[in-house]
């Protein structure tokens, strides 16, 4: 069906190769650019991703102004704030973010810093707050997951609340993505496995909420399609070239679909785990998935149902109900195989979150943005009883 009204918007260049990254500085050609302030942190550093990047800067009149590589796990919203004085410190003039989400949205909220020219991000938290066109940014994603690289959003920790806060504007797009298979090949397979889970739940997210539409729906199904076909191969072999770039373009794909669809409760509750517990984003939707479906069936059987031939189940002959649930188990399926390979939990116990900090969750979880765009509505003790069958 299509809706009533929608919109649909992506205006990121996209490079996908083996050797995408060395195609970089002529990016920065293109975008009248010279140095460039990289944002990573330290886990990519040791990985020896930065020095593929400073290979790609060899023989070229570009040049790498400043690493930055204390991006922390999620980024905060002190640390943006640092940031931006030092890429004017650096003279830089442009954004070169590499590394997973959190590298990707600290490049982001110290450009948002910078273009508005105020010293507190805070300030500007909100849809559509930015007014000011930002300093141009190139995304390399080492993690195949967030999708930030295609995304309108940064999610920044506000450390003084201890929640996680979301910005969203149309000005937040980098002008670049770089997907280079060589940049995830590092990634060990319990985070391979969960930052792959991340996409699938912003493919499945972004094809069942209320901004479902028939664009998105085309990136949705491509996504859901590689993830089934490379998920498991990427965590059972990292170096399988193929499928880490199967993964890549699966994670870019889900980007842009939930980027103007939007996600729903799986990323609402799992922000809360990660506000509350810290549990990591994509080992919080990964649990959640399932049982956020589950929930979602009472209000839209037909779309959920329509996931299961995504991740090639059958469902010839069966009731729309039954045939939805044919999806929670592939997903569960899904769960169990990658958690039987790479010790990713199925569990909120033991994910770090403890019985007593539900109730916590619960109550974020209903204030948090994402909520808004589930297709079912959601109370707080219903948001309690999903979280406690996580448990
Ligand atoms: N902006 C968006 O659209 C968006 C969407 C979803 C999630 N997010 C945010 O992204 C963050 C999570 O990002 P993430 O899941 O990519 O994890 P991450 O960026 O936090 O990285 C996790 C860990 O993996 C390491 N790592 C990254 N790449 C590696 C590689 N190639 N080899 C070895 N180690 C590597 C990092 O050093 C880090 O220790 C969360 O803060 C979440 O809120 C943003
Ligand atoms: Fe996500």
């Amino acid at each position: 069906m299509i809706p009533h009204y929608y919109q649909h918007f992506c205006p990121v260049k996209i490079l996908s190769g083996h050797n995408a990254v060395s195609n970089i500085p002529y990016e920065m050609d293109i975008l009248g650019c010279k140095r460039a302030m990289v944002v990573t942190d330290k886990g990519v550093v040791d990985a020896g991703l930065i020095n593929l990047v400073r290979e790609a800067f060899a023989d070229s009149d570009k040049e790498i102004g400043c690493v930055f590589d204390e991006a922390p796990p999620d980024s905060s919203n002190r640390l943006v704030n640092k940031l931006a004085k030092l890429f004017e410190q650096e003279k830089c003039d442009c954004f070169l973010a590499v590394g997973g989400g959190s590298a990707l949205d600290t490049a982001k909220g110290a450009n948002i810093v910078i273009s508005e020219g105020t010293d507190d991000i805070l300030l500007l938290q909100g849809n559509e707050i930015i007014k000011k066109d930002l300093l141009p940014m190139i995304a390399v994603p080492t993690t195949s997951g967030t999708g930030s690289e295609v995304t309108k959003v940064a999610v920044i920790y506000n450390e003084e609340k201890n929640v996680k806060m979301a910005f969203a504007s149309d000005r937040l797009y980098p002008r670049v993505a770089v997907l280079d298979s060589r940049m995830t090949m590092t990634v060990p397979p319990k985070l391979t496995a969960a930052t792959g889970m991340d996409a699938l739940t912003h493919a499945m997210e972004a094809y069942t909420c209320l901004q479902k539409n028939p664009i998105d729906d085309v990136f949705a199904r491509a996504a859901i399609e590689l993830v089934r076909k490379y998920l498991v191969r990427a965590v059972e072999n990292g170096r399988d070239e193929e499928a880490r770039l199967g993964m890549a373009n699966a994670s870019l794909l889900a980007g842009i679909a939930f980027s103007n669809s939007m996600v729903g409760m799986v990323h609402a509750l799992a922000h809360a785990c990660g506000g509350v517990c810290h549990v990591p984003h994509g080992m919080a939707n990964a649990i959640l998935l399932p049982h956020g479906l589950e929930y979602n069936i009472s209000g839209i059987p037909r779309s959920i149902a329509e996931l299961s031939g995504m991740l090639g189940g059958s469902i010839e002959y069966m009731e729309e109900k039954e045939q939805a649930m044919v999806t929670v188990s592939l997903v569960k399926n899904l769960l169990g195989r990658l958690s039987r390979i790479s010790g990713l939990p199925v569990r909120l116990r033991d994910a770090g979150v403890t019985e007593d900090k539900l109730p916590a969750i619960a109550s974020a979880a209903i204030n948090d943005g994402a909520m808004a765009f589930n297709p079912v509505e959601v109370s707080y003790d219903e948001a309690l009883e999903v979280l406690k069958k996580a448990y």
